[in-house]
């Protein structure tokens, strides 16, 4: 989506859809008009003054009203007001939402140019305010229907927002807010091009289907891109990754993406993204519940924000080196499945005992995690994983589980999800967890019993990172919810993107 930005204030605008953010009075509640927005209305007819005085539009959060011109051949077709609460609050995450009332909105009705009025604030200076209604312009306007016979018929043809004008009043510096913009979008282009992989259906979504499309984003992105699988797998001694990937008819595979980084900063250790790539998770033969089943083709959601992420990194060409590595399988019950009670050597040379196979992901990380460490000596590691159900249970879909080794590495990783909105909640690690996962036959056992099931699965990973500063985002219940938000309609979220591009950017790491 083309996302451009105008300097001169609402009188200039030309548009079929024209949003316009409705603040409330922090004094007497009432909803206030942004600069320049009375003397619009008198050209439109006076139709936005007359919904006011109506009372039927307060101006409250998540308050919406679309009015119509009354005048002859008026230079906005319709307006959509807004409403985003008390002026005090309005901060980045309502600018999202802002846009992407405007761009869905659009999108649903075929309105193709599309426009919105911009009100910085003290605290969100124009470029802020530029890179929040981009993202919420972006992800307002995604769906995922590309299995819906009607969309696919209507193809290209049918009307869309094609570009999206953000309306400021006079700017002094255009370019850097621009700038912002600009990457914004590709930022969120990137989120919505990891939504789309983790809502693509899994017979299609094969673990070589989302090497393809590692490699189709590295080609866009200008990223290295290689795909171990069979003996290279077997060389490493990755038996962790194949034994999970032994019962499905779609073999497994490790996907590496690099990007070089720039300049000085080029020269440094790379940070390291790690994403678990469970593309279908039916428990194996530790077999799920069919309502448990439904929704495990998200299971690769991990996998998705790296992707994503890495996508975005390659396109910003940011000047720090980042590699991305993916443990891509099918956890499936079969023949020459994996059973409760195999023990099997992970890369690192740990033995692990199997007692349930629905514990897979922490299974195929560790191969990941080892292999990343031993390949790249990454100055951090950061994992995200839709690993475990206790998380979903103490977060929701509201919080995205931190845990690590490492303080530091983790506060700046909630910073980031703070910056984004994509909220990120440390949870502890203590010896207690690693002793729960020790086992009477083996070096670990992948489960480590009914109690803090988050954190005995984060304790399995931290036995495969040595040293490295690290730090694991459980995303299960992030990762994809049923409920909509304004940018969001149910599916994938695409979680992991914002807040890791926020971290890289933000480029002071003090963890080392
Ligand atoms: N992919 C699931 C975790 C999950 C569950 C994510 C629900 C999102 C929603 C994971 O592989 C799993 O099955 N975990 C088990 C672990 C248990 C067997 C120790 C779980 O959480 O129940
Ligand atoms: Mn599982
Ligand atoms: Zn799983």
């Amino acid at each position: 989506m083309k996302v451009t930005i105008k300097s001169g204030g609402v009188g200039e605008v030309r548009a079929d859809l024209l949003a316009i953010p409705m603040t409330q009075s922090s004094k007497n509640g009432r909803p206030s008009l942004p600069r320049g927005v009375a003397a619009l209305d008198t050209t439109l007819g006076g139709v936005i003054k007359a919904a006011l005085q109506s009372d039927d539009f307060k101006g409250a959060e998540s308050d919406r009203l679309v009015v119509y011109p009354t005048t002859s051949q008026p230079a906005v077709r319709r307006v959509l007001l807004v409403g985003l609460g008390d002026t005090a609050s309005l901060n980045a995450e309502k600018q999202r939402h802002l846009a992407a009332a405007a761009s869905s909105v659009a999108r649903d009705r075929g309105h193709e140019r599309v426009a919105v009025l911009a009100r910085p604030t003290r605290t969100l200076d124009a470029s802020a305010t530029a890179a929040a209604l981009a993202e919420g312009a972006v992800l307002g306007a995604y769906r995922y229907d590309r299995y819906q016979s009607k969309a696919r018929k209507a193809g290209k043809k049918s009307p869309r927002p094609r570009s999206v004008s953000l309306v400021f009043d006079d700017l002094a510096g255009p370019t850097a807010v621009r700038q912002a913009a600009a990457g914004a979008v590709i930022g969120a282009e990137s989120q919505a091009c990891a939504r789309d992989l983790s809502n693509a259906p899994p017979n299609e979504m094969t673990p070589l289907a989302l090497a393809a499309a590692a490699r189709a984003a590295a080609r866009e992105a200008n990223l290295r891109c290689r795909v171990l699988r069979g003996v290279e797998l077997e060389r490493l001694g990755a038996r962790a990754l194949l034994a999970v990937g032994g019962g499905s008819a779609h073999p497994p595979c490790l996907i590496v993406l690099q990007h070089p980084g720039r300049g000085r900063a080029a020269k440094q250790k790379p940070l390291a993204l790690v994403g678990k790539g469970i593309t279908f998770d039916s428990g194996g033969l530790s077999l799920k519940p069919s309502n448990s089943m439904t929704e495990m083709k998200h299971d690769m959601s991990g996998a998705a924000a790296v992707i994503g992420a890495m996508r975005a990194i390659g396109k910003m060409d940011l000047a720090e080196p980042v590699v991305g590595v993916i443990a891509a399988a099918e956890n499936m019950p079969s023949g020459t499945a994996y059973r409760p009670g195999d023990i099997v050597t992970a890369a690192s040379g740990k033995t692990i005992e199997v007692l349930n196979t629905d514990a897979e992901g922490r299974v195929v990380l560790a191969d990941a995690l080892h292999y990343t460490r031993e390949k790249f000596a990454p100055r951090a590691m950061v994992d995200l994983a839709t690993l475990t159900g206790a998380t979903m249970v103490a977060l929701g879909p509201w919080g995205t589980a931190a845990m690590g080794n490492n303080d530091a590495l983790i506060e700046e990783l909630r910073a980031a999800g703070d910056q984004a909105s994509e909220r990120v909640w440390p949870m502890p690690l203590l010896p207690e967890h690693y002793r729960a996962i020790k086992s009477p036959v083996a070096d670990i056992k992948n489960t480590g019993g009914p109690s803090a099931g988050a954190s005995t699965a984060g304790a399995f990973l931290g036995e495969f990172v040595g040293d490295t500063p690290w730090a694991h985002l459980d995303i299960a219940g992030t990762g994809w919810n049923s409920h909509r938000t304004p940018y969001h309609r149910g599916g994938a979220t695409g979680v992991g993107v914002r807040m890791l591009l926020a971290w890289i950017q933000a480029g002071v790491q003090r963890f080392a």
